[in-house]
């Protein structure tokens, strides 16, 4: 027994409290041959880690320039979270030492299921603190924290093709789907080859090397093709996962359905370890047709003036069934578009510039000169590879979002309101992706905030710091985000998927972030975790286990 603990009944569901968890900072960590113990179960793929920039302070025991190098070389791919008041950064403060910080001190380089049972039973019976890393892009920190033990699923993969998949514990009889298996390792890149392949499409994000069966799966994951098939969570068929006593669970709509409903939803890193992800496909689009518009201002009142008018189109392109994504930077913005069922038989350039031709002319009426192109695609893969590419990583940012729903957009006062708030000085980014299928779902039909089935965007507030923007900097981003947010409170529908500063200081944040759906979390939480095994911050049961 190493730590007293604590039965707390007045949370309704009744965990069993843990009082703390054992760090590496504590007495009660494991010793070297316990750990050693481990390494060998495990096929030594234990890994003692530092922080990455350690080896390029001078002071620090690990300093060597040639690794320092390396290290500077690939800093952009490095996603460990280390902000905190114990930092190691890579050009920043290198006359002093480095800290831990929040960087865990072992990684279980996990390469298969029982890996994983393997570690969570060693964090469960030593009452570690676990943490779980599928690409480690979650922008609050998910996968992070002080003197923790963490699981590090990259080399878990399991990319096939299903062509004849039925749930396991589907009535007999029941048609099977042509769907694809992925595991936490395989990243969106290598799905989207497959799937181009099999002339299919996935329901997936656009980051290369996010993980498709970790944090954009459990979180609210959105797509391209959402507006066409739903989120993700929609998409899901069933997970495989690691629970918290160290059992193979299968949660899909026949089994284990309640976890199932929390998986599509509810977060990563909180109900247990997955493994495998079984992703819905539907028939591939071959006739695609793109759009960019790129707007630059004297001035941001200019920009808003001709923001509105494209704000006031946003009912009329969502029922044309566009996709959107509108970067608005104070003075320009940047408008993708994409139409994966154009109609038949007509002019697609024309209709192109038929749709965005109120704005374009907006702008040249002020002098402005909008750049418009044109481009057809023949599928799904080149429109992704076109529009993102693969560079985007690894950067710190500071984010928030909110979902606003459709009839904003319908009223001419708040698309005012909004076009001036979207040209203060943080990156507004205006997503269309709800609307379409994603508002025929259930309100309740998975996990996700209900303010998902009302929305036509969903809108992400952004800025980025390098490692030698200093603390008081990062402050003021963090301020200045609040308020541009504030700004837009009054038209949202809930907390899309970041939070900010003020977001996590809400003492109501579960409720923002997940509505209603919430207790129903909490509860299946307590049935499958209720050691609280798996903790993260900003997470269902985050305010029973957090520390
Ligand atoms: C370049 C880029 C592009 C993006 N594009 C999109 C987009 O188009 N659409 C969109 O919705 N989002 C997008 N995102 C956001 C992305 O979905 C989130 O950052 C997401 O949390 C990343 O999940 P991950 O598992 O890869 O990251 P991680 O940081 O490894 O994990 C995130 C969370 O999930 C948990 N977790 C990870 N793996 C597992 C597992 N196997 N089992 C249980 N828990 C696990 C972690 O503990 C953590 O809490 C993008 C991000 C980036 C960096
Ligand atoms: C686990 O074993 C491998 C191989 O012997 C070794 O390189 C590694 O450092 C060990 N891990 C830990 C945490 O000691
Ligand atoms: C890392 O690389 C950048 C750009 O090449 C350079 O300016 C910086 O000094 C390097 N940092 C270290 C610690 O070597
Ligand atoms: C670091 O932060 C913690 C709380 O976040 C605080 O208790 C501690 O005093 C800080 N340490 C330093 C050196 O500022
Ligand atoms: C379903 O099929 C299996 C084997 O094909 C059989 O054992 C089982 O009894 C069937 N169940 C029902 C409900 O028909
Ligand atoms: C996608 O598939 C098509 C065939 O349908 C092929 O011509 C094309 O090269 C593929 N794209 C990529 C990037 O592999
Ligand atoms: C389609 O419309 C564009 C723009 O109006 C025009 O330039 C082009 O010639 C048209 N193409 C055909 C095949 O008619
Ligand atoms: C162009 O600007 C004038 C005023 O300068 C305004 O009256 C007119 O409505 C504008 N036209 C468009 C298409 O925005
Ligand atoms: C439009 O929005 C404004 C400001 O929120 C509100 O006062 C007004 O009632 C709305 N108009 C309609 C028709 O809903």
């Amino acid at each position: 027994m190493l730590l007293p603990w604590l039965f707390l009944s007045s949370l309704g569901p009744a965990f069993v409290l843990a009082s703390t968890y054992c760090t590496a900072l504590d007495a009660c960590w494991p010793s070297t041959q316990i750990w050693a113990s481990l390494n060998t179960s495990v096929d030594r793929y234990l890994i003692a880690t530092c922080p990455p920039a350690a080896p390029c302070h001078v002071l620090d025991p690990l300093f060597d320039e040639e690794t320092c190098a390396a290290v500077n070389t690939s800093w952009t791919s490095i996603t460990y979270w280390e902000n905190g008041n114990a930092s190691c950064y890579i050009n920043f403060q290198l006359d002093t030492p480095c800290k831990q910080g929040l960087v865990p001190v072992i990684v279980l380089d996990a390469h298969s299921l029982e890996d994983v049972q393997k570690g969570i039973n060693f964090a469960r019976e030593h009452q570690l603190r676990l943490q779980i890393k599928a690409s480690g892009h979650d922008f609050i920190g998910c996968a992070s924290g002080e003197g923790s033990l963490l699981i590090w699923m990259r080399h878990v993969q399991n990319l096939v093709l299903l062509p004849e998949f039925v749930a396991l514990g589907a009535l007999n009889g029941t048609k099977s789907v042509k769907a694809i298996r992925t595991g936490p390792g395989d990243g969106w890149a290598n799905i989207y080859d497959l799937a181009n392949r099999s002339d299919v499409v996935v329901v997936g994000g656009t980051g290369q090397t996010v993980s498709s069966a970790g944090g954009y799966v459990m979180g609210s994951g959105y797509s391209l093709l959402s507006r066409h098939h739903g989120l993700a969570v929609d998409n899901v068929l069933q997970f495989t996962l690691v629970d918290a006593f160290g059992k193979k669970v299968i949660a899909n709509a026949h089994r284990n359905s309640d976890l199932f409903w929390c998986l599509r939803g509810g977060g990563g890193g909180t109900f247990g370890v997955v493994t495998e992800v079984i992703h819905k496909t539907h028939p591939a689009y071959h006739n695609i047709l793109a759009a960019t518009l790129t707007v630059s201002a004297p001035n941001s009142i200019e920009l808003a003036s001709v923001l509105k008018v494209y704000l006031d189109l946003q009912p009329s392109l969502n029922d044309a069934q566009w996709w959107l994504t509108t970067a608005v930077q104070q003075t320009s913005f940047v408008l993708q578009a994409a139409l994966f069922t154009p109609p038949a038989g007509v002019n697609l350039t024309q209709v192109a510039h038929e749709a965005f031709q109120s704005v374009i002319l907006a702008a040249q009426n002020l002098s402005m000169s909008p750049v418009f192109v044109v481009q057809k695609f023949p599928n799904f893969l080149a429109v992704h590879d076109t529009f993102f590419l693969p560079s985007s990583f690894g950067s710190s940012a500071v984010l928030a979002s909110r979902l606003i729903p459709r009839h904003v957009f319908e009223n001419t006062t708040t698309t005012t309101l909004l076009a001036q708030a979207a040209t203060e000085p943080f990156a507004v980014i205006f997503n269309l992706v709800a609307g379409g299928t994603v508002s025929k779902v259930l309100p309740h039909a998975t996990s996700v905030n209900p303010g998902w089935c009302k929305a036509l965007h969903l809108v992400i507030f952004a800025s980025g710091w390098t490692s030698s923007t200093p603390l008081s900097t990062r402050d003021i981003l963090w301020q200045t985000l609040t308020l541009q947010t504030s700004l837009f409170e009054p038209f949202s529908e809930g907390l899309g998927r970041y939070l900010n500063e003020a977001d996590r200081n809400d003492p109501d944040w579960p409720l923002s972030f997940w509505g209603d759906n919430y207790k129903r979390l909490l509860e299946t939480k307590c049935k499958f975790d209720p050691l609280g095994v798996f903790e993260c911050p900003k997470c269902v049961s985050s305010e029973v286990f957090g520390s």
